[in-house]
């Protein structure tokens, strides 16, 4: 004979409700107070101490979520386990028993769609307002400089300053205090220039130039990294970025335009040794050529370099120039843009007059 399976039937909300409920709300304002006034460093390296304006009013904008999202965890996960205790299936129900049946509650539906689209509606007005100070500035920019992607190094370019600056081989540097404006774009692919204690990232686009504003708070180095996957060597793309008093700053700024004035010159090739060449070669440019160097058509980024000096089919360099040591260095030197491609140059690549002496001898060495 059949028999219709026994339904519980609705009755209540079970006897801990009340109380778990405000041992849940006790959980949700403990965690407010953590992420409002308790020290948060660990997850928010400088979250105590900003290293810049705009990364305080970032750690606002976690905090709130943090709180917000972290009340909404702790009660949905906390009745989640109390209705599972509290309405679990007893000894004592037959095996068939089937749990409440509800079907619609337009009061709850309403609160759970009202509440959530409020909180949205409230966080979007927060970002706007950070995100309308980042981008366009609070006040007039003392310092406007450009930050360039490449591939795999970001390029700085100062005010007054003759030659770009690259992450290479160089921090990039700030004045603490001053409020700063930074333009950021790429010449290649699209790169993230990040700096994670200043809390502030922009993409860097070929052909779209963006802007970060801020004013640094704290003196100190701090990393840079690339934070968008831009090839190979992607996770090589890093650098520093120096806070430093504004004395500092333009004692440092004076001394990049001395170096400037007095580098840039023929380099002495003399003495250029090929094997240490060879180490040079495998260590800065086997990511572009290949290595061991192959004829000039087996490309790697950059072509083969076998018989540079003595290749009937190419008997002129990239630069058209004929393949002399002088005129290897050159490229070497100031690197070179064609169809072909972008070769950084020196300072890009991190070569001395030594490494460019020893890389030609090993150039020329390859017949
Ligand atoms: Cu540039 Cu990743």
């Amino acid at each position: 004979m059949f028999q219709s399976p026994s339904v519980v039937r609705f009755k209540g909300l079970g006897p801990g409700f009340w109380p778990v409920t405000i041992v849940l709300a006790l959980l949700s304002i403990a965690n407010a107070w953590y992420f409002l006034y308790g020290n948060i460093d660990w997850i928010m390296p400088g979250a105590s101490q900003p290293v810049a304006d705009r990364a305080s009013d970032i750690d606002g904008l976690f905090k709130f979520m943090a709180v917000s999202s972290g009340a909404i965890m702790i009660f949905v996960a906390g009745y989640v386990i109390y209705f599972a205790i509290a309405f679990r299936a007893r000894p004592t129900d037959s095996p068939d028993t089937i749990g409440v049946q509800i079907h619609d509650s337009p009061k709850l539906e309403l609160w759970w769609t009202v509440l959530p689209a409020l909180l949205l509606i409230l966080l979007t007005a927060l970002s706007i307002n950070v995100w309308y100070k980042i981008y366009f500035g609070t006040k007039a920019p003392a310092l406007t400089m450009e930050v360039i992607g490449h591939q795999f190094y970001f390029e700085f370019r100062y005010p007054g300053l003759k030659t770009s600056v690259f992450s290479k081989t160089e921090p990039m540097h700030l004045p603490v205090g001053v409020p700063v404006r930074l333009l950021i774009t790429s010449t290649d692919v699209i790169h993230q220039f990040w700096v994670p204690e200043i809390r502030l990232k922009s993409a860097g686009v070929p052909g779209l130039v963006q802007s970060l504003n801020f004013t640094p708070l704290r003196t100190g180095t701090y990393d840079i990294a690339c934070a968008e996957f831009c090839g190979a060597d992607h996770s090589l793309m890093r650098g520093k970025l120096v806070i430093e008093p504004v004395a500092t700053f333009n004692k440092w700024l004076d001394s990049e335009n001395k170096t400037a004035a007095a580098g840039g010159g023929a380099i002495n090739l003399a003495g250029g040794s090929a094997g240490t060449g060879k180490t040079l070669f495998a260590q800065k440019c086997a990511a572009c050529h290949n290595n061991p160097p192959t004829p000039f058509d087996q490309k790697l980024v950059g072509p083969g370099l076998l018989h540079i000096t003595d290749d009937p089919a190419h008997p002129t360099l990239v630069t058209g120039k004929t393949p002399t040591p002088e005129h290897i260095a050159e490229i070497l030197q100031n690197g070179f843009t064609g169809p072909i491609g972008t070769m950084p140059n020196r300072q890009a690549n991190g070569l001395s007059d030594k490494d460019i002496a020893n890389a030609v001898a090993y150039l020329t060495s390859l017949k």
